[in-house]
Protein backbone atom coordinates (compact mmCIF):
# COMPACT_ATOMS: atom_id res chain seq x y z
CA UNK A 1 0.00 0.00 0.00
CA UNK A 2 1.30 3.61 -0.48
CA UNK A 3 0.02 6.75 1.14
CA UNK A 4 -0.28 10.33 -0.44
CA UNK A 5 3.10 12.13 0.18
CA UNK A 6 1.21 14.12 2.73
CA UNK A 7 -0.04 12.00 5.13
CA UNK A 8 3.29 11.18 6.24
CA UNK A 9 2.42 12.29 9.70
CA UNK A 10 0.60 8.98 10.26
CA UNK A 11 3.65 7.21 9.72
CA UNK A 12 5.66 9.13 12.26
CA UNK A 13 4.82 10.12 15.85
CA UNK A 14 5.48 13.36 16.65
CA UNK A 15 5.74 15.15 20.01
CA UNK A 16 3.07 17.33 21.05
CA UNK A 17 4.53 20.49 22.94
CA UNK A 18 2.54 23.74 24.29
CA UNK A 19 4.11 27.24 22.91
CA UNK A 20 3.25 29.99 25.39
CA UNK A 21 4.45 33.31 24.25
CA UNK A 22 2.96 37.39 24.86
CA UNK A 23 1.85 39.51 22.48
CA UNK A 24 2.51 43.62 22.79
CA UNK A 25 -0.96 44.01 24.91
CA UNK A 26 0.54 41.41 27.08
CA UNK A 27 -2.23 39.09 25.97
CA UNK A 28 -0.85 35.47 26.71
CA UNK A 29 -1.57 33.25 23.85
CA UNK A 30 -0.82 28.88 23.92
CA UNK A 31 -0.85 26.40 21.09
CA UNK A 32 -0.08 22.84 20.86
CA UNK A 33 2.69 22.09 18.59
CA UNK A 34 4.03 19.26 16.47
CA UNK A 35 6.18 20.15 14.06
CA UNK A 36 8.80 21.10 16.25
CA UNK A 37 12.55 19.62 16.68
CA UNK A 38 15.78 20.12 18.29
CA UNK A 39 18.27 21.00 15.98
CA UNK A 40 21.76 18.56 16.58
CA UNK A 41 22.42 17.29 19.75
CA UNK A 42 24.86 19.08 22.24
CA UNK A 43 24.04 22.33 20.39
CA UNK A 44 21.00 24.77 21.67
CA UNK A 45 19.19 25.64 18.98
CA UNK A 46 15.27 24.27 17.86
CA UNK A 47 13.40 24.79 15.08
CA UNK A 48 9.58 24.60 14.80
CA UNK A 49 7.28 25.31 11.58
CA UNK A 50 4.05 27.25 11.70
CA UNK A 51 1.84 28.14 9.15
CA UNK A 52 1.52 31.72 8.72
CA UNK A 53 -1.97 32.36 10.54
CA UNK A 54 -0.75 31.60 13.50
CA UNK A 55 -0.96 34.21 16.86
CA UNK A 56 1.62 32.53 17.97
CA UNK A 57 3.64 33.59 15.04
CA UNK A 58 2.78 37.25 15.43
CA UNK A 59 3.77 37.41 19.04
CA UNK A 60 6.55 35.39 18.69
CA UNK A 61 7.88 38.37 15.57
CA UNK A 62 6.66 40.91 18.02
CA UNK A 63 8.52 39.68 21.01
CA UNK A 64 11.23 37.70 20.22
CA UNK A 65 10.59 34.93 22.57
CA UNK A 66 8.62 32.14 23.68
CA UNK A 67 8.31 29.10 25.79
CA UNK A 68 8.59 25.40 24.64
CA UNK A 69 6.70 23.56 27.51
CA UNK A 70 6.09 19.68 27.91
CA UNK A 71 3.01 18.58 28.59
CA UNK A 72 1.69 14.58 30.56
CA UNK A 73 -0.50 12.86 28.74
CA UNK A 74 -3.08 14.14 31.52
CA UNK A 75 -3.09 17.49 30.25
CA UNK A 76 -4.62 16.40 26.81
CA UNK A 77 -7.80 18.51 27.35
CA UNK A 78 -6.34 21.27 27.67
CA UNK A 79 -3.98 20.90 25.35
CA UNK A 80 -7.40 20.35 22.78
CA UNK A 81 -8.91 24.11 24.52
CA UNK A 82 -5.72 25.50 23.35
CA UNK A 83 -5.93 24.28 19.78
CA UNK A 84 -9.06 26.07 19.22
CA UNK A 85 -8.29 29.22 16.95
CA UNK A 86 -9.48 32.21 19.60
CA UNK A 87 -9.50 35.33 18.35
CA UNK A 88 -5.42 36.94 19.06
CA UNK A 89 -7.57 39.54 22.37
CA UNK A 90 -8.91 35.90 24.42
CA UNK A 91 -6.20 35.10 26.93
CA UNK A 92 -5.30 31.66 26.59
CA UNK A 93 -4.36 31.04 30.10
CA UNK A 94 -8.14 32.30 31.14
CA UNK A 95 -10.31 29.97 28.69
CA UNK A 96 -8.04 26.45 29.63
CA UNK A 97 -7.82 27.09 33.26
CA UNK A 98 -3.79 26.49 32.82
CA UNK A 99 -1.62 28.04 35.57
CA UNK A 100 1.14 30.51 35.58
CA UNK A 101 4.71 29.31 35.66
CA UNK A 102 6.94 32.11 35.93
CA UNK A 103 9.88 32.43 33.45
CA UNK A 104 13.23 33.05 34.57
CA UNK A 105 15.06 35.09 31.37
CA UNK A 106 12.05 35.88 29.06
CA UNK A 107 8.65 37.65 29.57
CA UNK A 108 5.98 35.02 27.86
CA UNK A 109 5.00 32.98 31.02
CA UNK A 110 5.38 28.68 30.98
CA UNK A 111 2.64 26.82 31.99
CA UNK A 112 2.85 25.03 35.85
CA UNK A 113 2.40 21.19 35.61
CA UNK A 114 4.02 20.51 32.67
CA UNK A 115 7.20 18.54 32.56
CA UNK A 116 9.94 20.93 31.42
CA UNK A 117 10.15 24.43 30.24
CA UNK A 118 11.99 25.65 27.28
CA UNK A 119 12.83 29.75 27.38
CA UNK A 120 13.46 30.53 23.55
CA UNK A 121 14.71 33.90 21.77
CA UNK A 122 14.31 34.10 18.62
CA UNK A 123 17.31 33.65 16.55
CA UNK A 124 16.01 33.31 12.27
CA UNK A 125 12.50 33.02 10.67
CA UNK A 126 12.99 31.30 7.46
CA UNK A 127 9.90 32.42 5.19
CA UNK A 128 7.93 30.14 2.75
CA UNK A 129 4.62 31.04 1.18
CA UNK A 130 2.34 29.13 3.43
CA UNK A 131 4.37 28.75 6.39
CA UNK A 132 7.52 29.72 8.29
CA UNK A 133 10.09 27.96 10.16
CA UNK A 134 11.55 29.61 13.63
CA UNK A 135 14.71 29.11 14.60
CA UNK A 136 15.36 29.19 18.58
CA UNK A 137 17.89 29.35 21.18
CA UNK A 138 16.81 28.10 24.23
CA UNK A 139 18.14 30.51 27.02
CA UNK A 140 16.82 28.31 30.05
CA UNK A 141 15.95 24.52 30.28
CA UNK A 142 14.20 24.34 33.52
CA UNK A 143 12.95 20.43 34.30
CA UNK A 144 10.16 19.68 36.87
CA UNK A 145 11.63 17.53 39.55
CA UNK A 146 8.69 15.54 40.18
CA UNK A 147 9.83 13.87 37.05
CA UNK A 148 13.33 13.83 37.01
CA UNK A 149 16.60 12.12 38.94
CA UNK A 150 19.17 14.26 39.55
CA UNK A 151 21.10 13.62 36.65
CA UNK A 152 18.66 15.03 34.45
CA UNK A 153 16.88 12.24 33.59
CA UNK A 154 12.92 11.99 33.17
CA UNK A 155 11.14 9.13 34.21
CA UNK A 156 9.27 8.35 31.46
CA UNK A 157 6.40 5.99 33.25
CA UNK A 158 5.82 8.98 35.61
CA UNK A 159 5.68 12.01 33.67
CA UNK A 160 4.48 10.31 30.30
CA UNK A 161 5.25 13.18 27.92
CA UNK A 162 2.93 13.43 24.91
CA UNK A 163 3.37 12.17 21.33
CA UNK A 164 0.51 12.13 18.83
CA UNK A 165 -0.12 10.14 15.41
CA UNK A 166 -2.61 10.76 12.89
CA UNK A 167 -5.24 9.13 11.40
CA UNK A 168 -7.86 9.11 8.57
CA UNK A 169 -10.60 10.44 10.72
CA UNK A 170 -8.11 12.38 13.62
CA UNK A 171 -5.24 12.31 15.94
CA UNK A 172 -4.74 10.02 18.79
CA UNK A 173 -2.60 10.07 21.42
CA UNK A 174 0.43 8.20 22.82
CA UNK A 175 3.65 8.40 24.97
CA UNK A 176 6.99 6.75 24.66
CA UNK A 177 7.60 3.22 26.34
CA UNK A 178 10.46 1.38 27.19
CA UNK A 179 12.13 -1.42 24.83
CA UNK A 180 14.31 -2.66 27.21
CA UNK A 181 16.98 -1.84 25.20
CA UNK A 182 19.74 0.99 25.91
CA UNK A 183 23.34 2.07 24.67
CA UNK A 184 25.49 4.22 25.04
CA UNK A 185 26.11 7.41 23.13
CA UNK A 186 30.02 6.23 22.62
CA UNK A 187 29.07 3.14 20.43
CA UNK A 188 28.80 5.91 17.53
CA UNK A 189 31.65 7.36 17.50
CA UNK A 190 34.58 4.91 15.67
CA UNK A 191 36.91 7.63 15.68
CA UNK A 192 35.58 10.64 17.01
CA UNK A 193 35.32 12.46 13.60
CA UNK A 194 32.26 14.38 13.75
CA UNK A 195 33.50 15.77 17.46
CA UNK A 196 33.26 19.37 17.73
CA UNK A 197 36.51 20.54 19.87
CA UNK A 198 34.64 23.78 21.01
CA UNK A 199 32.12 20.94 23.01
C1 LIG B 1 -1.43 18.20 18.48
C2 LIG B 1 -1.41 19.46 17.66
C3 LIG B 1 -0.25 19.84 17.02
C4 LIG B 1 -0.20 21.00 16.23
N1 LIG B 1 0.96 21.35 15.61
C5 LIG B 1 1.02 22.47 14.86
C6 LIG B 1 2.24 22.83 14.22
O1 LIG B 1 3.25 22.15 14.30
N2 LIG B 1 2.26 23.98 13.49
C7 LIG B 1 1.17 24.78 13.34
O2 LIG B 1 1.24 25.81 12.66
N3 LIG B 1 -0.01 24.46 13.96
C8 LIG B 1 -0.10 23.33 14.72
N4 LIG B 1 -1.28 22.98 15.35
C9 LIG B 1 -2.46 23.84 15.20
C10 LIG B 1 -2.46 24.99 16.21
O3 LIG B 1 -2.21 24.55 17.52
C11 LIG B 1 -3.85 25.66 16.19
O4 LIG B 1 -4.12 26.14 14.90
C12 LIG B 1 -3.94 26.79 17.20
O5 LIG B 1 -5.28 27.30 17.21
C13 LIG B 1 -3.00 27.93 16.83
O6 LIG B 1 -3.18 28.90 17.82
P1 LIG B 1 -2.66 30.40 17.65
O7 LIG B 1 -3.32 31.01 16.43
O8 LIG B 1 -3.14 31.01 18.93
O9 LIG B 1 -1.18 30.34 17.50
C14 LIG B 1 -1.35 21.81 16.11
C15 LIG B 1 -2.54 21.42 16.75
C16 LIG B 1 -2.57 20.26 17.51
C17 LIG B 1 -3.86 19.84 18.19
Amino acid sequence: MFLAAHKREQILPQPVVLISTKDENEICNIAPWSNITSILRPLDEIVLASWIKRDTLENIRETQEFVVNIPSTNMIEEVMTCSKNYPPQVDEFECSKLKVHASKEIKAPGIEGCLAWAECKLVEEIKREKYSLIIGKVVSLEVNDNFFNEDGDMDYEKAKPLSIMLGNKGMWFTHPVFTGKYNEYSEMFIEQKDKDPNL
